[in-house]
């Protein structure tokens, strides 16, 4: 990946743990960046000697990291950003594009604190990036333009899934993926359970329930199917599909699963109002 001159671009991560790491290797692994074009800075050596071993540079200063890349991710944890963004405003210039993956950090408030045209974005992702399989969405500020965001959505596309929505879904994004990780191994837990209460093995059980989901996922997203459509086709009269899903639909999973993306969502809102 080159800039519009002969300097390559440099991506540049303020905070290196777990989610700066996966989106990191996403962008080196499917070439957008070279590893030697990226660096990333945190307090201690705890996640930089991951970047290190990636090939990336590292440093103790946040504003080393902006003075020398004009894409930075923001990946701290939310209570730390805005003194983190307090600190680096005074190097940021109209160059440089934000990105904060902090859950729960307004566009605005990330635009009160920072320089008054900052060019800033948002990006919600999920532990999936880890590999590459994320399911992400991205938002822009007030003085980032399309061609930002096409840019941003087209790297991190390298990590998995991206699109654009309006700041008012991100919170939405939070509760269907970000805790919806959990709400699938909850499922798939349950899936496997069923499997040992009837005598399977408990590994070989929960190797075929992880793989049931990541084999449906797939047939739905390749076939862009309705899941409604792809579960009536799996369903013969009398069979033992349907007999299952009546089952599930008396334990009330529809509605529980419904209930869980929506208090996901309205704790997500919540926490972003403090
Ligand atoms: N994990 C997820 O599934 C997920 C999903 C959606 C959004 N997010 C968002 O991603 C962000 C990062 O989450 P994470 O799970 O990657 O957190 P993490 O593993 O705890 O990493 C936080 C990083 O921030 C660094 N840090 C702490 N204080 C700093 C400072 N003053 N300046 C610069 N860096 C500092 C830490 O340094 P040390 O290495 O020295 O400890 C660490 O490298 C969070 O805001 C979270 O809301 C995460």
């Amino acid at each position: 990946m080159a800039a519009a001159g002969s300097d390559p671009w440099r991506v540049g991560f303020v905070g290196a743990g777990r989610m700066a790491e996966a989106i990191a290797q996403g962008l080196i692994r499917a070439g957008k960046v070279e590893a030697q074009h990226v660096l990333a800075s945190a307090p201690t050596d705890r996640n930089l000697c991951h970047f290190r071993a990636l090939g990336c540079k590292t440093t103790h200063s946040n504003q080393e990291v902006l003075q020398t890349c004009s894409l930075v991710f923001f990946a701290t944890k939310p209570h730390i950003l805005p003194a983190v963004l307090a600190e680096v405003a005074p190097v940021v210039t109209s160059e440089h594009i934000l990105v904060s993956v902090a859950a729960g950090v307004s566009l605005s408030t990330l635009e009160e604190l920072l320089p008054p045209t900052a060019r800033v974005l948002r990006v919600s992702p999920n532990l999936p990036c880890v590999v590459h399989e994320g399911a992400m969405v991205i938002a822009r500020g007030r003085h980032a333009g399309s061609s930002e965001a096409e840019f941003l959505q087209t790297l991190l596309e390298a990590c998995g899934q991206c699109e654009e929505v309006p700041e008012a879904q991100v919170d939405i994004h939070t509760g269907l993926s970000g805790s919806g990780v959990a709400f699938v191994c909850t499922f798939s837990e349950a899936l496997a359970e069923g499997a040992i209460k009837m005598g399977m093995p408990s590994g070989l059980a929960h190797r075929i329930a992880a793989q049931t989901l990541l084999g449906t996922a797939k047939m739905l997203l390749q076939k862009g199917q309705h899941p409604a459509q792809l579960r009536t086709d799996v369903c013969t009269p009398s069979g033992t599909t349907i007999y299952g899903l009546h089952a599930l639909e008396q334990g009330g999973l529809r509605a529980a699963t419904m209930s869980a993306v929506e208090a996901a969502t309205c704790r997500a809102k919540e926490l972003s109002r403090k």
